[in-house]
Parts: C-alpha cells; sequence; structure tokens
C-alpha cells in the first residue's frame, strides 16, 4: 500500500496502546503518517464504548468522514476496538461508508483486513469472539509498533477481566482474562529499551492478578508448557520447590514488577490498574523496594458507600479500601494516589453519595476521574432502570465529589513547593511554548522554564516554586539524562 494514514484514539490506555500496534502493521505495509483526517488515505478510528458519550462521538465522527468520503471516494475508513466488538454489524448498517469494521480481538488483521475490502465491494467485519491467545504472537503487544513517543512504551501483560462489575462492559468486549507469558513481555521491555524507551507502564484490567491463570494452566499441564516461559525464572523455581501450594499462591506481578524494573535503559516502571480487592502486601513491597517503579497507584475506588460497593460487585468495603490504602501508604515512601469513581450508580441515596464524598476525603487523592453512571446495554446494572438517578441529581452530586477531590490534589500539590523533581520532559506546554511540560514520578504535571535546549525524553531536576489544583511550576536546575534516540509522533490522539 502507499498513502498515509491517521489512527485516532478514544478511550483508555490499552486502546492508546492498539493504536500503536495498527499503525505499526500500516507502516509495514508501506503508509506513511499523515497530518490530519482531511487529507489521510486510510483512517482509523479506535473506538471504545465504556460510556455512552463515546457511541454519540464515534458517529459524529463518521458523520464527518462521511463527507469527506463523498468528495474523496478512495479514503479508507476503519472502525476498530470496543465499540465495534460490541455493536458489531450495527455499525456497517448505520454507516455504510465505512470500509472495514473489526473488533479487539484481531488487531493483527488490520492489514489483510484492508486488503480485504479492496478485492471486493462490499465492507469487510470481523469480530472475533475470543482472543487468540495461544498463539502469543498475536498478542498486541508482540505486533510492530509504533509509539507515540519514542521514550514511553506500553506494554499489554494480560487481556481481558474475570471481575463482573455490574456496570462494566469490560468483560463483554475485551473477554476473559488472560496473561502474557512472563518472559515475554521482559522480552519486550528489553526490546523496547534498545529502542530508547526509558518509561514503560503495564497495562492490564486487573494487573494484581496478573498470572492467576498461567500458575493454574502450568499446574494441570507441567510436561506440555514451559514453566519459565510462562511464569518467568522466579516463579518457576517456586513452582519446582513446591509444586503443590506455592505455584498457585505466587505473587506474579510483584515478580514482574522486579524483573521489568531491572531492565538496563529503564528509569520509570508505571502500572494501571489494581483491583484494590487484589492489592497484595507483596505488590506493595515491589514497588517501595524496586527504585524504577514510581510512587504512585491509581487504585479506582468507585464507591465509598459499602451498599453500592456490595451492588457494584466490587468485592471490598469502604473501610477495606481504606485499609489496603494505608498500607500503601506506610509501605511506599512519598506515595501518590489516584482513583476512579463513579456517582450516580443506580440505587445510590444522598447518604451513600454522602459515604463517596467522606471516603474520598479521608483518602486524600491527588486525583480522580470522576464520572456520572452511564448504563451499558448487557451490563448488570443497565437492567435497573427503575432505580436510575435522575441526571440532575448526579450532576450535583458530581460537583460536590470534584470539590471535595480537588481540594486534596490542592493539598497534595502545594506540598511539593520548594522541593527538587526528577521531571521526564514531555514537550513544550500547549499554553505557553516558552516553558516546557513533564511529569514527575508520582505523574503530577509540571510546567517549567527550561535552562537552554532540553529534549522530549529528558530527564530534567525541577524547582517546584508553586502549585495548582492541576499542576506544579517550576524552574529546572539540572539535566540529568538527554535521550539518545529520535523522537516522533505520528499518532493522531484524542
Ligand atoms: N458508567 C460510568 N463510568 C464507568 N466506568 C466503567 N463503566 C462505567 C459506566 N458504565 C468507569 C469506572 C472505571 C473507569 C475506567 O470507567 O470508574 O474504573
Ligand atoms: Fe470492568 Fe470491574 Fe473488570 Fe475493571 S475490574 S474492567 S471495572 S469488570
Amino acid at each position: 500500500m502507499s498513502g498515509t494514514y491517521v489512527v485516532r484514539t478514544f478511550g483508555c490506555q490499552m486502546n492508546e496502546h492498539d493504536s500503536e500496534r495498527i499503525a505499526g502493521l500500516l507502516e509495514a505495509d508501506g503508509l506513511a503518517p499523515g497530518d490530519d483526517v482531511e487529507t489521510a488515505d486510510v483512517v482509523v478510528l479506535n473506538t471504545c464504548c465504556i460510556r455512552e458519550n463515546a457511541d454519540n462521538r464515534l458517529y459524529g465522527t463518521l458523520g464527518h468522514l462521511k463527507s469527506l468520503k463523498d468528495r474523496r471516494p478512495e479514503l479508507e475508513i476503519v472502525v476498530a476496538g470496543c465499540l465495534a466488538q460490541k455493536d458489531q454489524d450495527s455499525i456497517a448498517q448505520r454507516a455504510p461508508h465505512v470500509d472495514v469494521v473489526m473488533g479487539t480481538h484481531n488487531v493483527h488483521r488490520a492489514v489483510d483486513l484492508l486488503h480485504e475490502r479492496r478485492r471486493g465491494d462490499q465492507p469487510v467485519v470481523e469480530i472475533l469472539s475470543e482472543t487468540v491467545a495461544e498463539d502469543h504472537e498475536l498478542f498486541p503487544s508482540a505486533l510492530p509498533v509504533v509509539r507515540q513517543a519514542g521514550y514511553a512504551g506500553w506494554v499489554t501483560i494480560q487481556m481481558g477481566c474475570d471481575n463482573s462489575c455490574a456496570f462494566c462492559i469490560v468483560p463483554a468486549v475485551r473477554g476473559p482474562e488472560i496473561s502474557r507469558p512472563f518472559a515475554d513481555i521482559v522480552a519486550e521491555v528489553h526490546r523496547a529499551a534498545l529502542d530508547g524507551v526509558t518509561e514503560v507502564t503495564l497495562l492490564g484490567q486487573n494487573v494484581n492478578s496478573y498470572g492467576r491463570d498461567l500458575t493454574l494452566r502450568a499446574r494441570a499441564d507441567s510436561d506440555a508448557v514451559d514453566a519459565d516461559f510462562l511464569l518467568g525464572d522466579a516463579a518457576a523455581a517456586a513452582a519446582q520447590a513446591d509444586p503443590e501450594a506455592n505455584v498457585r499462591v505466587r505473587p506474579l506481578f510483584a515478580d514482574l514488577l522486579r524483573a521489568v524494573g531491572s531492565v538496563p535503559g529503564i528509569q520509570r516502571v508505571r502500572y494501571t490498574s489494581p483491583h484494590p480487592k487484589d492489592l497484595r502486601p507483596e505488590t506493595i513491597e515491589a514497588m517501595a523496594s524496586v527504585p524504577a517503579v514510581c510512587e504512585h497507584l491509581h487504585l479506582p475506588l468507585q464507591s465509598g458507600s459499602d451498599t453500592i460497593l456490595s451492588a457494584m460487585h466490587r468485592g471490598y468495603t469502604a473501610e477495606r479500601y481504606l485499609q489496603r490504602l494505608a498500607d500503601a501508604r506506610r509501605g511506599i515512601d512519598d506515595l501518590a494516589v489516584t482513583t476512579d469513581i463513579i456517582v450516580g450508580f443506580p440505587g445510590e441515596t444522598d447518604a451513600d453519595a454522602e459515604a463517596t464524598l467522606e471516603v474520598a476525603a479521608e483518602a486524600r487523592f491527588d486525583g480522580a476521574f470522576t464520572f456520572v453512571y452511564s448504563p451499558r446495554p448487557g451490563t448488570e446494572a443497565a437492567e435497573l432502570v427503575e432505580r436510575f438517578v435522575p441526571r440532575e441529581v448526579a450532576a450535583a452530586r458530581m460537583e460536590r465529589l470534584r470539590a471535595v477531590v480537588e481540594r486534596s490534589s490542592r493539598l497534595g500539590n502545594l506540598a511539593r513547593v520548594g522541593r527538587v523533581e526528577e521531571v521526564l520532559v514531555v514537550g513544550p506546554s500547549r499554553k505557553d511554548p516558552s516553558r516546557l511540560t513533564g511529569r514527575t514520578r508520582q505523574n503530577r504535571l509540571v510546567h517549567f522554564e527550561p535552562d537552554g535546549a532540553v529534549r522530549p525524553g529528558s530527564y530534567v531536576q525541577v524547582e517546584v516554586v508553586d502549585a495548582t489544583t492541576t499542576h506544579l511550576r517550576g524552574v529546572m536546575r539540572e539535566l540529568l539524562f538527554a535521550p539518545t534516540h529520535r523522537v516522533r509522533i505520528p499518532v493522531a490522539a484524542e
């Protein structure tokens, strides 16, 4: 193929990462990154369906692409990702100008499907119902990649989710939990480091249960599978020492943090997201003792009311959550904590909403993604129509929650004033290009005055002189590390 492509990503980091793989495949097939949707030959929309507004945005964007395609019939439109997985045939019916519709389990097929489309005269729809897990080559992370930023890499460690939170559509569109073999992950991080990546983010829906399926597989079929490959050296040795007991409880995620954190060249390791019910002491211990693992924990609370947590099937109480958080703060020096909270889950009363405010205040979150509950067809909570919370009530609760979170995030940021922080430079600040923007190890956003020319991907010391609710302001004191690799930004993010 020749010409240019643009990938637009909606939704989470898992999707961002799939987009990098789709971009990698398109480039391997001869396409070059394009500047914008208006001129590109191939436009890929990688979709999200976690909340309802994502649907609306997709159909809005498709409407715009229709007018482009009327003018340029050679334009090819691909819809990939979670919404495609959920809506399947109906996307092609609602938007017949789409050329290819593909789901979440066949990222590796992007180019083949485009070729198939060119051979026929009908849109091509391919939605697989399961991950092609047996063939580990096809894990999205095993495909060629075009990284959004050369110095930062996402690494999928696990696909799908085995939980059944009543509000969540992820298990339906991403399938059951499947862990990627330990040695594969570590090998990918080594390769990424050789490419110039210094910060990796391990991705999974429920990272703390990483490896559960692998240990069971290794136990069930110890002759047929290579335990070293599936589990990594440490866990495989434990399995050999005590095949009956140890292998099942082996804290593989903690082992993984250690292994990834010791890859030469990797300066920062992040991960998202752990489930509060599975946050283990071993993980906290690994975060505390592996220098590369950043002091940041994203621990989704969802609600502070035990009644609502139980209706959501979250598997913990507010008290248990706060205990785990206290353990994490005690174990890890200088830990920043962020969270996800849903407001207006069906049946949420004023007292439930109040409980969430209290827990949020006690947790002193450094940041929170807050969402108004959005019914997703096919999920358990979407059936509870008669208990839906009126929109205005949810909006008012949201406003109060935001005020609580903003207070603790402002205090958290203000507490950094006067300190010198290690900052990974992202690029010029959008508002004031004479300043640079970056992230501290705690993942706080920093705008600072540079000292000379500093490239994205550099690590610098910044003295924090001021702070707001959303960011720190500072002055650069020292360059710690300059990247040796070229940085490119070919994937258009939202
Ligand atoms: N409505 C609102 N928010 C949701 N989330 C997941 N499903 C829904 C929904 N139906 C939020 C949760 C999750 C985050 C990624 O999105 O807080 O942690
Ligand atoms: Fe959804 Fe719950 Fe799984 Fe997270 S843990 S992906 S919220 S079902």
